[in-house]
């Protein structure tokens, strides 16, 4: 049976895989919001805020017996370094890296044991490609990939799967606080974009419900851009 836990649920693309991932197994859900996180209709949720208190989250993995690990929660900063202070600095690696790393570290164990397991990590295009005035962010970014190629070599002989999903821009609060924020319009990032488009939510979630289904056991420690054509060319 699947256990499966999508972090940061309550709205966005996290929203979108919860609902896409309902159907596939017990379905788990966290974020800090608890009327979004009710509303899914999930086997239970844990409210916890990922960059102060993952403990709470990892206990939770672990009494639930997580075999499929979605690790969406992330947060975007705008800004030139040398504005950067040291708080942002760490906060925003806790959340985007740090605990997804350290929520992976409590899914291991049963997941090894039962020689199986799904890992899936919501990166960025911005982590491949380096985005100016982000730095931060695509630093955070670009560590999950590097987490995700080790662990996927780590863990292979035990059936367990570890693959990252970097999207490009989507249009959601993150998205479109980052559009805001940016030196650019919203038509002249459309304009950069290939396919002249934004992916959407449910891309990714019907991406990530293959890479948790049997026939993907095969692809493991993966980058897959799923971008509208962005890095197409890196
Ligand atoms: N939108 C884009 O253009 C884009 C592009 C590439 C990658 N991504 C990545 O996709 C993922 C989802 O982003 P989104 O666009 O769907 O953003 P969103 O709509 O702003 O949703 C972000 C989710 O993360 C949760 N979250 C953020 N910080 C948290 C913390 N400290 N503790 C617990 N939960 C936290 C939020 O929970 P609450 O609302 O409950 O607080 C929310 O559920 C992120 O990792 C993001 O970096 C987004």
């Amino acid at each position: 049976m699947l256990n499966i836990l999508v972090t940061g649920a309550s709205k966005g693309i996290g929203r979108k895989i919860a609902e896409e991932l309902k159907t596939c197994g017990n379905l788990f859900v966290t974020g800090r919001n608890k009327d979004a996180l009710s509303s899914i209709g999930a086997k239970d949720y844990c409210i916890c805020d990922i960059a102060n208190t993952p403990e709470i989250l990892g206990d939770f993995i672990v009494k639930n017996n997580i075999n499929v690990l979605v690790n969406n929660a992330g947060e975007y900063i705008y800004g030139a370094i040398d504005k950067m202070t040291i708080e942002e600095i760490q906060k925003i690696h806790k959340t985007n890296l740090i605990a997804p790393a350290y929520l992976i570290s409590r899914a291991v164990p049963y997941m090894k044991e039962q020689k199986f397991g799904r890992i899936i990590n919501i990166g960025s295009i911005s982590g491949v490609m380096g985005e100016a005035n982000a730095s931060l962010y695509s630093s955070s970014k670009a560590g999950l990939m590097g987490l995700t190629k080790a662990l996927a070599l780590e863990l292979a002989e035990f059936n367990i799967t570890v693959n990252t999903i970097n999207p490009g821009w989507v249009e959601t609060n993150l998205g479109n606080d980052s559009i805001e924020q940016s030196e650019f319009t919203k038509e002249e990032i459309l304009d950069c974009i290939p396919q002249k488009r934004f992916v959407t939510p449910d891309e990714i979630a019907k991406l990530a419900k293959y890479l948790i289904s049997d026939d993907a056991r095969g692809i493991t420690g993966q980058g897959i851009n799923l971008c509208a054509g962005l890095s197409v060319g890196i």
